[in-house]
């Protein structure tokens, strides 16, 4: 066993961490008051590689792993938790479904676009009314001689407006709940895609989450993902690869509130001396660091098990709930190191308070989490 990343990920962490403080760092707090999604930020990434990291040079990507898509996030978080879900609901989320269960024509089509970033993915599979239940959603598909007709309502869609392609689930069998469930691949400019109510939100506000609505929406049977009826499936081990990398977007935004929370107990002076030599602060910022520590290495191991084509479900759960759980303790903790001015605008920790909620609730709250590490344990797995 070996704990040291390569030589590889390395330079991919440095060449990220560089390419987040001069791009993505300085424009993070104004994108944040105004809700502002960039796209020049996310052409940028895609112009060094990350929009493509974990798939082949045949379909665009960079023929890297899990585990460098994870850094990607993570280091992209680190600053701007708004860009690590852009590139994760883009990866994870649009990217992966097509790329296991795709046709060769649908990855040359959709799969190689999004992995050089030309194209923008997102995935829909939230309703009103089918939530953490969402094997109750009402979107139906019907088919239509060589169409589908989708008619329905999805919220809550990251990149939503922005995404060129969406990744849709929709009942085809409306009277078998899951296993009439399927998957489909519906491009932005289709008659019958509109985008409703733009959500504004408490955290990840340059992350537009829009409304999908199909009415009558008439795509071409082709653009079916899978079979009939593996909607439900497909969904499921999509969201067991996503949660990897919102463990790695909240891995991202500790370890972000810890590095300002280090640098201003250093700086601020109280009682005579800096705070960080206080121990009522220096071992805030111990507990923070060890738990910032042990999430960074499920979220690093979930990716590995993923990788290497192991079974990573438990531990892409086990890990986002822990490093969901961590970034929201560090960074309230962190807002705590700055006292006053951590409550005000005038400093960034805030906004890292405010991300890190998110990452307890979205691709599964950490309430489903935990029902399905339980029910591995059930089963013995
Ligand atoms: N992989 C493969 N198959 C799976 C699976 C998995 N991980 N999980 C379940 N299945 C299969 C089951 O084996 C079962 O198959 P059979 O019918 O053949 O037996 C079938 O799916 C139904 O499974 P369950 O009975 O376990 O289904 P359930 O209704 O109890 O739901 C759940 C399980 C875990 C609660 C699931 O509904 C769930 O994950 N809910 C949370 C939804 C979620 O994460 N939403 C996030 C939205 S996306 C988002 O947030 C993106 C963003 O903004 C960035």
């Amino acid at each position: 066993m070996d704990f040291r990343l390569s030589d590889e990920h390395e330079m991919l962490r440095k060449m990220i961490r560089d390419f987040a403080l001069k791009e993505v760092a300085p424009t993070a707090a104004e994108r944040d008051e105004n809700q502002r999604f960039d796209r020049e930020i996310f052409n940028k990434m895609a112009a060094l590689g990350l929009t493509g990291i974990p798939w082949p040079e045949s379909y665009g990507g960079i023929g890297m792993d899990f585990l460098g898509y994870v850094i990607a996030v993570e280091e992209l978080s680190r600053v701007c938790a708004s860009t690590g879900v852009t590139l994760s609901a883009h990866v994870s989320l649009a990217g992966w479904p097509v790329f296991t269960f795709g046709t060769e024509e649908q990855k040359q089509r959709y799969l190689k676009p999004m992995a050089i970033g030309e194209k923008l993915g997102a995935f829909g599979l939230t309703e009103s009314g089918a939530g953490s239940d969402a094997g109750a959603m009402q979107t139906t598909a019907r088919r239509d001689g060589d169409s589908y007709i989708l008619n329905g309502t999805k919220i809550f869609t990251t990149n939503g407006g922005a995404a060129d392609f969406y990744i849709i689930f929709a009942m085809t069998d409306p009277s078998t709940k899951h296993k009439g469930m399927s998957a489909f691949i519906v491009e932005k400019g289709t008659t019958g895609l509109t985008f409703g109510k733009k959500e504004k939100k408490l955290g990840i506000r340059s992350s537009p989450t829009l409304e999908l609505i199909f009415e009558e929406c008439r795509i071409p049977k082709d653009n079916l993902l899978g079979e009939e009826g593996d909607g439900f499936k497909i969904a499921m081990r999509t969201l067991d690869g996503g949660r990897n990398g919102i463990a790695a977007q909240a891995v991202g935004i500790a370890q972000g509130a810890l590095d300002v929370a280090i640098a201003y107990a250093k700086e601020r002076r109280q009682f005579g001396k800096p705070i960080a030599h206080h121990q009522g602060i220096s071992f805030k910022l111990a507990d923070m660091a060890t738990k910032v520590e042990a999430s960074r290495l499920l979220t690093y191991q979930a990716a590995w098990l993923k990788s290497e084509g192991l079974t990573y479900g438990k531990a892409s759960a086990m890990a986002k709930l822990f490093a969901g759980d961590t970034a929201m303790e560090v960074t309230t903790e962190a807002v705590q190191v700055f006292g006053g001015y951590g409550y005000t605008k005038d400093y960034p920790i805030e906004r890292y308070m405010r991300d890190a909620k998110i990452t307890q609730i979205y691709e599964g709250t950490n309430e489903i989490q935990r029902l399905v590490i339980s029910r591995y344990l059930m089963k013995n797995e």
